[in-house]
Protein backbone atom coordinates (compact mmCIF):
# COMPACT_ATOMS: atom_id res chain seq x y z
CA UNK A 1 0.00 0.00 0.00
CA UNK A 2 1.17 3.31 -0.72
CA UNK A 3 2.36 6.44 1.52
CA UNK A 4 1.76 6.50 5.14
CA UNK A 5 -0.70 4.97 7.58
CA UNK A 6 -2.28 7.00 9.80
CA UNK A 7 -2.04 6.46 13.33
CA UNK A 8 -5.33 5.52 15.47
CA UNK A 9 -5.00 9.50 17.48
CA UNK A 10 -5.19 11.02 14.56
CA UNK A 11 -8.48 8.84 13.26
CA UNK A 12 -10.25 9.34 16.76
CA UNK A 13 -9.95 13.46 15.58
CA UNK A 14 -11.34 13.19 12.62
CA UNK A 15 -14.22 13.84 11.14
CA UNK A 16 -16.75 10.85 9.17
CA UNK A 17 -16.46 11.01 5.43
CA UNK A 18 -18.52 10.24 2.84
CA UNK A 19 -16.42 9.95 -0.68
CA UNK A 20 -17.84 10.89 -3.78
CA UNK A 21 -16.22 9.76 -6.66
CA UNK A 22 -17.20 11.79 -10.17
CA UNK A 23 -19.30 14.00 -7.69
CA UNK A 24 -18.31 17.22 -9.89
CA UNK A 25 -20.57 15.29 -12.95
CA UNK A 26 -24.38 15.87 -13.40
CA UNK A 27 -25.93 13.21 -11.05
CA UNK A 28 -22.88 12.93 -8.82
CA UNK A 29 -23.05 17.43 -7.89
CA UNK A 30 -26.98 16.91 -7.55
CA UNK A 31 -26.31 14.48 -5.03
CA UNK A 32 -23.55 15.87 -3.42
CA UNK A 33 -25.63 19.46 -3.06
CA UNK A 34 -28.40 17.03 -1.59
CA UNK A 35 -26.25 15.29 1.04
CA UNK A 36 -25.13 18.78 2.35
CA UNK A 37 -28.02 20.60 2.50
CA UNK A 38 -29.88 17.63 4.53
CA UNK A 39 -26.87 16.42 6.44
CA UNK A 40 -25.67 17.19 10.05
CA UNK A 41 -22.04 18.63 10.33
CA UNK A 42 -20.80 15.52 11.78
CA UNK A 43 -20.11 14.18 7.89
CA UNK A 44 -18.12 15.22 5.22
CA UNK A 45 -18.43 15.49 1.88
CA UNK A 46 -14.86 14.36 -0.21
CA UNK A 47 -14.71 14.08 -4.11
CA UNK A 48 -12.56 12.27 -6.49
CA UNK A 49 -12.96 13.43 -9.86
CA UNK A 50 -10.62 13.91 -13.18
CA UNK A 51 -12.52 16.62 -14.99
CA UNK A 52 -12.87 14.48 -17.44
CA UNK A 53 -16.63 15.60 -18.50
CA UNK A 54 -17.34 18.14 -15.76
CA UNK A 55 -15.37 22.03 -15.54
CA UNK A 56 -13.65 24.85 -14.05
CA UNK A 57 -14.77 28.02 -15.30
CA UNK A 58 -11.39 30.09 -14.62
CA UNK A 59 -8.14 29.11 -15.34
CA UNK A 60 -6.63 27.88 -11.99
CA UNK A 61 -9.58 27.88 -10.44
CA UNK A 62 -8.80 24.74 -8.18
CA UNK A 63 -12.68 23.46 -8.04
CA UNK A 64 -14.88 22.82 -10.59
CA UNK A 65 -17.48 25.15 -11.15
CA UNK A 66 -20.59 22.62 -10.46
CA UNK A 67 -18.79 22.24 -6.54
CA UNK A 68 -17.88 26.12 -6.31
CA UNK A 69 -21.82 27.16 -6.55
CA UNK A 70 -22.49 23.85 -4.09
CA UNK A 71 -19.90 25.39 -2.28
CA UNK A 72 -21.73 28.77 -2.33
CA UNK A 73 -25.34 27.18 -1.86
CA UNK A 74 -24.83 25.80 0.94
CA UNK A 75 -21.99 27.21 3.17
CA UNK A 76 -20.32 23.69 3.47
CA UNK A 77 -16.56 22.69 2.04
CA UNK A 78 -16.34 19.96 -0.07
CA UNK A 79 -12.75 18.17 0.13
CA UNK A 80 -12.16 18.09 -3.64
CA UNK A 81 -9.25 16.03 -5.47
CA UNK A 82 -8.31 16.30 -9.04
CA UNK A 83 -7.66 12.75 -9.84
CA UNK A 84 -8.39 9.74 -11.72
CA UNK A 85 -9.82 6.94 -9.39
CA UNK A 86 -7.54 4.30 -11.39
CA UNK A 87 -4.47 6.65 -9.90
CA UNK A 88 -3.76 4.39 -6.55
CA UNK A 89 -1.61 6.17 -4.80
CA UNK A 90 -3.43 9.53 -5.46
CA UNK A 91 -6.78 7.24 -3.70
CA UNK A 92 -3.88 5.56 -0.91
CA UNK A 93 -3.64 9.55 0.10
CA UNK A 94 -7.60 10.57 -0.59
CA UNK A 95 -8.41 7.75 2.38
CA UNK A 96 -5.55 8.55 4.59
CA UNK A 97 -6.29 12.26 4.67
CA UNK A 98 -10.23 11.08 5.41
CA UNK A 99 -12.28 8.74 7.64
CA UNK A 100 -14.10 7.40 5.03
CA UNK A 101 -17.18 5.47 6.12
CA UNK A 102 -18.67 4.52 2.63
CA UNK A 103 -18.38 5.58 -1.46
CA UNK A 104 -20.66 6.37 -3.57
CA UNK A 105 -19.09 5.77 -7.16
CA UNK A 106 -20.54 7.86 -9.99
CA UNK A 107 -17.11 7.91 -11.61
CA UNK A 108 -17.43 6.53 -15.09
CA UNK A 109 -17.43 7.42 -18.88
CA UNK A 110 -20.96 7.27 -20.47
CA UNK A 111 -21.43 7.84 -23.76
CA UNK A 112 -22.97 5.11 -25.18
CA UNK A 113 -21.90 6.11 -28.76
CA UNK A 114 -18.15 6.69 -28.12
CA UNK A 115 -18.02 3.48 -26.31
CA UNK A 116 -18.39 1.62 -29.79
CA UNK A 117 -15.43 3.11 -31.18
CA UNK A 118 -13.17 3.23 -27.64
CA UNK A 119 -14.14 -0.19 -26.30
CA UNK A 120 -10.88 -0.28 -24.36
CA UNK A 121 -11.16 3.16 -22.97
CA UNK A 122 -14.80 2.66 -21.64
CA UNK A 123 -13.25 -0.75 -20.07
CA UNK A 124 -10.39 0.85 -18.25
CA UNK A 125 -12.46 3.59 -16.58
CA UNK A 126 -15.44 2.11 -15.95
CA UNK A 127 -14.50 -1.47 -14.82
CA UNK A 128 -10.43 -1.51 -13.99
CA UNK A 129 -11.06 1.59 -12.67
CA UNK A 130 -14.27 0.14 -10.18
CA UNK A 131 -11.99 -2.53 -9.60
CA UNK A 132 -9.20 0.16 -8.14
CA UNK A 133 -11.37 1.62 -6.48
CA UNK A 134 -12.37 -1.94 -4.28
CA UNK A 135 -9.01 -2.32 -3.70
CA UNK A 136 -8.43 1.12 -1.90
CA UNK A 137 -11.27 0.50 -0.33
CA UNK A 138 -10.30 -2.67 0.90
CA UNK A 139 -6.83 -1.51 2.49
CA UNK A 140 -8.46 0.93 4.39
CA UNK A 141 -11.08 -1.33 5.63
CA UNK A 142 -13.82 0.81 3.71
CA UNK A 143 -16.86 -1.99 2.41
CA UNK A 144 -19.77 0.18 1.81
CA UNK A 145 -20.22 1.00 -1.70
CA UNK A 146 -23.24 3.17 -3.64
CA UNK A 147 -23.01 2.28 -7.48
CA UNK A 148 -24.84 4.07 -10.60
CA UNK A 149 -25.63 1.07 -12.36
CA UNK A 150 -28.11 1.61 -15.26
CA UNK A 151 -31.66 0.19 -16.47
CA UNK A 152 -29.47 -0.35 -19.80
CA UNK A 153 -28.13 -3.82 -17.83
CA UNK A 154 -31.29 -5.42 -18.36
CA UNK A 155 -31.36 -5.38 -22.38
CA UNK A 156 -33.90 -5.58 -24.58
CA UNK A 157 -37.05 -5.64 -21.67
CA UNK A 158 -38.61 -9.44 -21.98
CA UNK A 159 -41.40 -8.38 -20.05
CA UNK A 160 -42.83 -4.99 -18.84
CA UNK A 161 -42.21 -3.49 -16.28
CA UNK A 162 -39.06 -4.37 -15.60
CA UNK A 163 -37.93 -5.57 -11.92
CA UNK A 164 -34.91 -6.47 -10.27
CA UNK A 165 -35.14 -10.18 -10.81
CA UNK A 166 -35.63 -9.44 -15.09
CA UNK A 167 -32.28 -11.64 -16.93
CA UNK A 168 -29.02 -8.77 -17.16
CA UNK A 169 -26.42 -9.05 -19.64
CA UNK A 170 -28.62 -10.41 -22.68
CA UNK A 171 -28.33 -8.52 -25.87
CA UNK A 172 -26.40 -5.40 -24.48
CA UNK A 173 -25.17 -3.81 -27.44
CA UNK A 174 -22.31 -1.61 -27.05
CA UNK A 175 -19.45 -1.46 -24.47
CA UNK A 176 -21.24 1.14 -21.92
CA UNK A 177 -23.61 -1.06 -21.68
CA UNK A 178 -21.79 -3.60 -20.95
CA UNK A 179 -19.08 -2.08 -18.38
CA UNK A 180 -21.94 -1.73 -16.18
CA UNK A 181 -23.39 -5.05 -16.27
CA UNK A 182 -19.50 -6.00 -15.74
CA UNK A 183 -18.94 -4.11 -13.03
CA UNK A 184 -22.28 -5.59 -11.40
CA UNK A 185 -20.60 -9.19 -11.66
CA UNK A 186 -17.38 -8.38 -10.21
CA UNK A 187 -19.68 -6.56 -7.63
CA UNK A 188 -21.52 -9.85 -6.77
CA UNK A 189 -18.13 -11.56 -7.05
CA UNK A 190 -16.76 -9.75 -4.47
CA UNK A 191 -19.39 -9.41 -1.54
CA UNK A 192 -19.73 -13.50 -2.05
CA UNK A 193 -16.10 -13.81 -1.44
CA UNK A 194 -16.24 -11.56 1.76
CA UNK A 195 -19.67 -10.76 3.94
CA UNK A 196 -18.07 -7.40 4.91
CA UNK A 197 -18.56 -5.78 1.40
CA UNK A 198 -22.30 -4.29 1.30
CA UNK A 199 -22.63 -2.61 -2.23
CA UNK A 200 -25.97 -1.36 -3.31
CA UNK A 201 -26.16 -0.77 -7.27
CA UNK A 202 -28.91 1.71 -8.18
CA UNK A 203 -30.05 1.02 -11.34
CA UNK A 204 -31.67 4.27 -12.92
CA UNK A 205 -33.66 4.73 -15.27
CA UNK A 206 -33.43 7.80 -17.51
CA UNK A 207 -32.18 11.04 -15.31
CA UNK A 208 -33.22 14.63 -16.02
CA UNK A 209 -34.52 17.57 -14.47
CA UNK A 210 -31.72 20.24 -12.59
CA UNK A 211 -31.66 21.68 -8.82
CA UNK A 212 -34.97 23.82 -8.36
CA UNK A 213 -32.55 26.58 -7.83
CA UNK A 214 -31.58 26.31 -11.71
CA UNK A 215 -27.73 26.93 -10.10
CA UNK A 216 -26.60 23.27 -11.15
CA UNK A 217 -27.91 21.55 -14.13
CA UNK A 218 -26.49 19.23 -16.64
CA UNK A 219 -23.87 19.97 -19.30
CA UNK A 220 -22.92 17.72 -22.00
CA UNK A 221 -19.67 18.26 -23.75
CA UNK A 222 -20.57 18.51 -27.87
CA UNK A 223 -23.94 17.30 -28.90
CA UNK A 224 -26.01 15.73 -25.84
CA UNK A 225 -26.85 11.94 -26.25
CA UNK A 226 -29.78 12.14 -23.74
CA UNK A 227 -33.16 13.54 -25.23
CA UNK A 228 -33.65 16.32 -22.47
CA UNK A 229 -30.37 18.31 -22.97
CA UNK A 230 -31.22 17.84 -26.71
CA UNK A 231 -34.15 19.10 -26.60
CA UNK A 232 -33.50 21.75 -23.80
CA UNK A 233 -30.66 23.33 -26.20
CA UNK A 234 -33.40 23.33 -29.00
CA UNK A 235 -35.53 25.25 -26.38
CA UNK A 236 -32.94 28.26 -25.72
CA UNK A 237 -31.51 28.35 -29.36
CA UNK A 238 -28.12 26.08 -29.04
CA UNK A 239 -29.52 23.47 -31.35
CA UNK A 240 -31.75 24.43 -34.49
CA UNK A 241 -33.75 20.98 -34.36
CA UNK A 242 -34.78 17.94 -32.56
CA UNK A 243 -34.00 14.55 -34.16
CA UNK A 244 -36.40 12.14 -33.37
CA UNK A 245 -34.56 8.85 -33.93
CA UNK A 246 -37.62 6.37 -35.21
CA UNK A 247 -41.54 7.22 -35.42
CA UNK A 248 -42.33 3.63 -36.19
CA UNK A 249 -42.22 2.07 -32.78
CA UNK A 250 -44.87 0.14 -31.57
CA UNK A 251 -45.73 3.03 -28.82
CA UNK A 252 -48.41 5.49 -28.55
CA UNK A 253 -47.12 7.59 -31.33
CA UNK A 254 -44.65 5.50 -32.64
CA UNK A 255 -41.68 7.02 -31.11
CA UNK A 256 -39.07 5.29 -28.11
CA UNK A 257 -40.73 5.42 -24.51
CA UNK A 258 -38.56 5.97 -21.65
CA UNK A 259 -39.06 6.31 -18.25
CA UNK A 260 -37.72 9.64 -17.14
CA UNK A 261 -37.06 10.41 -13.19
CA UNK A 262 -35.71 13.52 -11.74
CA UNK A 263 -32.21 14.34 -10.67
CA UNK A 264 -33.70 15.56 -7.60
CA UNK A 265 -35.13 12.05 -6.34
CA UNK A 266 -32.41 10.16 -7.61
CA UNK A 267 -30.20 12.31 -4.67
CA UNK A 268 -32.71 11.28 -2.68
CA UNK A 269 -32.29 7.86 -3.62
CA UNK A 270 -28.64 7.29 -2.85
CA UNK A 271 -29.35 8.89 0.79
CA UNK A 272 -31.75 6.29 0.98
CA UNK A 273 -29.28 3.69 0.64
CA UNK A 274 -26.78 5.18 2.36
CA UNK A 275 -29.05 4.89 4.91
CA UNK A 276 -29.59 1.01 4.74
CA UNK A 277 -26.12 0.23 5.07
CA UNK A 278 -26.98 1.06 8.66
CA UNK A 279 -29.29 -2.28 8.76
CA UNK A 280 -27.87 -5.82 9.01
CA UNK A 281 -30.15 -7.55 5.82
CA UNK A 282 -28.21 -5.07 3.45
CA UNK A 283 -25.00 -6.61 3.79
CA UNK A 284 -23.84 -8.18 0.35
CA UNK A 285 -24.98 -7.18 -2.93
CA UNK A 286 -28.60 -5.46 -3.57
CA UNK A 287 -29.60 -4.34 -7.53
CA UNK A 288 -32.41 -1.49 -7.00
CA UNK A 289 -34.64 0.07 -9.73
CA UNK A 290 -34.44 4.00 -9.59
CA UNK A 291 -37.42 5.35 -11.57
CA UNK A 292 -40.73 6.50 -11.51
CA UNK A 293 -42.55 3.53 -13.42
CA UNK A 294 -44.04 4.97 -15.78
CA UNK A 295 -42.89 5.78 -19.75
CA UNK A 296 -43.12 8.73 -21.69
CA UNK A 297 -42.53 8.74 -25.36
CA UNK A 298 -39.99 11.61 -27.70
CA UNK A 299 -43.19 13.78 -28.93
CA UNK A 300 -44.92 13.58 -25.11
CA UNK A 301 -41.69 14.84 -23.67
CA UNK A 302 -41.52 17.50 -26.42
CA UNK A 303 -44.91 18.70 -25.92
CA UNK A 304 -44.15 18.80 -22.03
CA UNK A 305 -41.14 20.34 -22.48
CA UNK A 306 -42.88 23.35 -24.93
CA UNK A 307 -45.70 23.39 -22.25
CA UNK A 308 -43.06 24.56 -19.28
CA UNK A 309 -40.89 26.76 -21.22
CA UNK A 310 -43.22 28.60 -23.46
CA UNK A 311 -40.71 28.12 -26.62
CA UNK A 312 -40.77 26.33 -29.74
CA UNK A 313 -39.01 23.13 -30.21
CA UNK A 314 -38.54 21.81 -33.94
CA UNK A 315 -37.64 18.17 -34.56
CA UNK A 316 -37.58 16.12 -37.71
CA UNK A 317 -37.78 11.92 -37.67
CA UNK A 318 -34.24 10.47 -38.37
CA UNK A 319 -33.79 6.87 -38.81
CA UNK A 320 -33.88 4.65 -35.30
CA UNK A 321 -30.49 4.04 -33.64
CA UNK A 322 -29.02 0.34 -33.82
CA UNK A 323 -29.21 -0.70 -29.86
CA UNK A 324 -32.20 1.44 -28.90
CA UNK A 325 -35.71 -0.45 -27.56
CA UNK A 326 -38.81 0.55 -28.00
CA UNK A 327 -40.04 0.98 -24.21
CA UNK A 328 -38.61 0.65 -21.07
CA UNK A 329 -39.90 1.86 -17.39
CA UNK A 330 -39.19 0.43 -14.24
CA UNK A 331 -41.34 -1.29 -11.68
CA UNK A 332 -39.76 0.84 -8.76
CA UNK A 333 -41.56 -0.97 -6.13
CA UNK A 334 -38.80 -2.79 -4.47
CA UNK A 335 -36.71 1.23 -3.95
CA UNK A 336 -40.10 1.72 -1.95
CA UNK A 337 -39.70 -1.74 0.12
CA UNK A 338 -36.08 -1.25 1.11
CA UNK A 339 -35.04 2.64 0.44
CA UNK A 340 -38.10 3.37 1.54
CA UNK A 341 -38.17 5.47 -1.69
CA UNK A 342 -40.30 7.20 -4.17
CA UNK A 343 -39.90 9.25 -7.00
CA UNK A 344 -41.95 12.58 -5.91
CA UNK A 345 -41.71 15.23 -9.13
CA UNK A 346 -43.26 15.42 -11.93
CA UNK A 347 -42.94 15.01 -16.01
CA UNK A 348 -43.77 19.31 -15.42
CA UNK A 349 -41.30 19.30 -12.47
CA UNK A 350 -38.54 17.86 -14.31
CA UNK A 351 -39.44 20.46 -17.60
CA UNK A 352 -39.66 23.51 -15.38
CA UNK A 353 -36.64 22.69 -13.50
CA UNK A 354 -34.18 21.89 -16.36
CA UNK A 355 -35.38 25.14 -18.54
CA UNK A 356 -34.67 26.82 -15.15
CA UNK A 357 -31.17 25.93 -15.47
CA UNK A 358 -30.77 25.65 -19.24
CA UNK A 359 -32.29 29.57 -19.71
CA UNK A 360 -30.10 30.61 -17.32
CA UNK A 361 -27.09 29.09 -18.60
CA UNK A 362 -27.13 28.65 -22.33
CA UNK A 363 -24.02 28.00 -22.51
CA UNK A 364 -23.83 25.35 -19.87
CA UNK A 365 -20.84 26.24 -17.08
CA UNK A 366 -19.35 28.15 -19.66
CA UNK A 367 -21.83 30.90 -19.43
N1 LIG B 1 -26.93 10.36 -16.82
C1 LIG B 1 -27.47 9.21 -17.23
O1 LIG B 1 -28.27 9.17 -18.16
C2 LIG B 1 -27.13 7.91 -16.51
C3 LIG B 1 -28.01 6.82 -16.57
C4 LIG B 1 -27.69 5.64 -15.91
C5 LIG B 1 -26.49 5.54 -15.21
N2 LIG B 1 -25.64 6.61 -15.16
C6 LIG B 1 -24.37 6.49 -14.45
O2 LIG B 1 -24.34 7.46 -13.44
C7 LIG B 1 -22.99 7.92 -13.23
C8 LIG B 1 -22.95 9.43 -13.31
O3 LIG B 1 -23.47 9.84 -14.56
P1 LIG B 1 -23.54 11.37 -14.95
O4 LIG B 1 -24.67 11.52 -15.91
O5 LIG B 1 -23.51 12.20 -13.74
O6 LIG B 1 -22.18 11.52 -15.76
P2 LIG B 1 -21.12 12.71 -15.77
O7 LIG B 1 -20.20 12.46 -16.91
O8 LIG B 1 -21.81 14.02 -15.70
O9 LIG B 1 -20.35 12.48 -14.38
C9 LIG B 1 -19.31 11.55 -14.24
C10 LIG B 1 -18.15 12.25 -13.58
O10 LIG B 1 -17.09 11.29 -13.42
C11 LIG B 1 -15.86 11.90 -13.80
N3 LIG B 1 -14.98 10.82 -14.21
C12 LIG B 1 -15.07 10.02 -15.31
N4 LIG B 1 -14.08 9.12 -15.33
C13 LIG B 1 -13.34 9.32 -14.21
C14 LIG B 1 -12.19 8.69 -13.67
N5 LIG B 1 -11.58 7.68 -14.29
N6 LIG B 1 -11.69 9.16 -12.50
C15 LIG B 1 -12.29 10.21 -11.86
N7 LIG B 1 -13.38 10.84 -12.33
C16 LIG B 1 -13.91 10.39 -13.49
C17 LIG B 1 -16.21 12.90 -14.88
O11 LIG B 1 -15.29 13.97 -14.99
C18 LIG B 1 -17.58 13.40 -14.43
O12 LIG B 1 -17.48 14.57 -13.62
C19 LIG B 1 -22.15 7.22 -14.29
O13 LIG B 1 -21.55 6.09 -13.68
C20 LIG B 1 -23.16 6.79 -15.33
O14 LIG B 1 -22.74 5.64 -16.02
C21 LIG B 1 -25.94 7.81 -15.78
Amino acid sequence: MGGDTLNEDKRIDMTRAILVTGGAGYVGSHTVAYLLENMGNDLEIVVVDNLINSYRSKPGQKKPESLRIIEDMTGKTIHFYNCDIRDVQAMHRVFQNHLIECVIHFAALKAVGESVTKPLEYYQANVSGTCTLFEVMRDHGVHKLVYSSSCTVYGEPQRLPLDETHPTGAGLTNPYGRSKYFCEEIMKDLCASDKKWSVISLRYFNPVGAHPSGRIGEDPRGTPNNLMPYIAQVAVGRLEELQVFGSDYPTVDGTGVRDYVHVQDLAEGHAGALACFNKTEFTGFHAINLGTGTGYSVLQMVAAFEAASGKRVPWRVAARRAGDVAVNYADASLAARTLGWRARRTLADMCADTWRWQSTHPHGYAT
